[in-house]
């Protein structure tokens, strides 16, 4: 993966800069979409001297199927046609009861973190001028076992992953990966909570994202179609086999 041309949206802060640092170290060139000009510019006086002509800036609100065909159409002018690897990082993480949660942010969640993505992969497959394309789908999370207050974030996911086995089995010129990095210190705290507290003790369990990115990196060079770091997941699934009423429990 080292001299590619990549796409990560929502890239400009969080989990997304850190996938950017390690692909800046391997010489790639990458576009990062950013709904906040703030944000780009921040990122663009950062950025060491060497590393600033490999870094292209998509301002868009990703919000529509509009977005998405004019984020493709900008990357083919911008990459010559030749796009290797989208990682599908931007995501709308909310964090509570169903019923607090309001139903536009539920329908929002679900345009950004499946229904947009699935628009992009169905124009990869229709134009069908990409060729020999990576598509990494980003997974959160609980996807094995539904667990209270994570009734848009997981559900949104587990959509994600289950359409992304679909497509594997459907579509063998499209190479797809799925990923789940664990949990991450990317300030969740900034993210939508309604009526819920973090636990404070739980924030240290979170990684590093340059670590998780580092790993991820390596991971995807070897070829790995799924890559999955939340041990997490097989612990709850565990977990609700035996005892299954400790679930809601161990997430208060
Ligand atoms: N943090 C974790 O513990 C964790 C764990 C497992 C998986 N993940 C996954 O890893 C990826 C990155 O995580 P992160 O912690 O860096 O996430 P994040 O900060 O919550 O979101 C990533 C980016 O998504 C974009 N975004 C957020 N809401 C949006 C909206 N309504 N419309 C359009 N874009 C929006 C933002 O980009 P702009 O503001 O620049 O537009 C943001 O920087 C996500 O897919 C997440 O689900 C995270």
């Amino acid at each position: 993966m080292q001299k590619k041309n990549i796409i990560i949206t929502g890239g400009a802060t969080g989990f997304g800069k850190a996938i950017l640092d390690v692909f800046l170290k391997n010489d790639c060139k990458i576009i990062i979409t950013s709904r906040s000009q703030k944000k780009i510019d921040n990122l663009n006086i950062d950025l060491p001297k060497n590393y600033k002509n490999k870094v292209y800036y998509f301002n868009t609100k990703l919000e529509n199927e509009n977005d998405i065909d004019e984020l493709l159409e900008y990357s083919q002018k911008t990459f010559n046609n030749k796009i290797d690897c989208i990682i599908n990082n931007a995501s709308l993480s909310l964090t509570g009861k169903f019923k607090d949660i309001p139903y536009y942010e539920y329908k929002k969640a679900f345009n950004l973190n499946f229904l947009l993505i699935s628009y992009l992969i169905k124009k990869i497959l229709v134009i069908n001028n990409f060729n020999n394309i990576k598509v990494v789908n980003i997974l959160g999370g609980s996807i094995n076992v539904g667990i209270p207050y994570s009734s848009s974030y997981s559900l949104t996911k587990l959509t994600l992953k289950v359409f992304t086995e679909i497509l594997k089995m459907e579509d063998s010129n499209l190479e797809l990966i799925l990923f789940h990095p664990g949990p991450l210190n990317t300030g969740i705290e900034n993210r939508k909570l309604y009526g819920f507290k973090l636990n404070p003790i739980k924030s240290l369990v979170r990684k590093d994202p340059h670590i998780i990115a580092n790993k991820f990196y390596k991971d995807l060079c070897r070829g790995k179609k799924i890559i999955n770091y939340s041990k997490f997941q097989n612990i709850l699934l565990l977990i609700y086999i035996f005892f299954p009423k400790m679930i809601s429990r161990l997430v208060k």
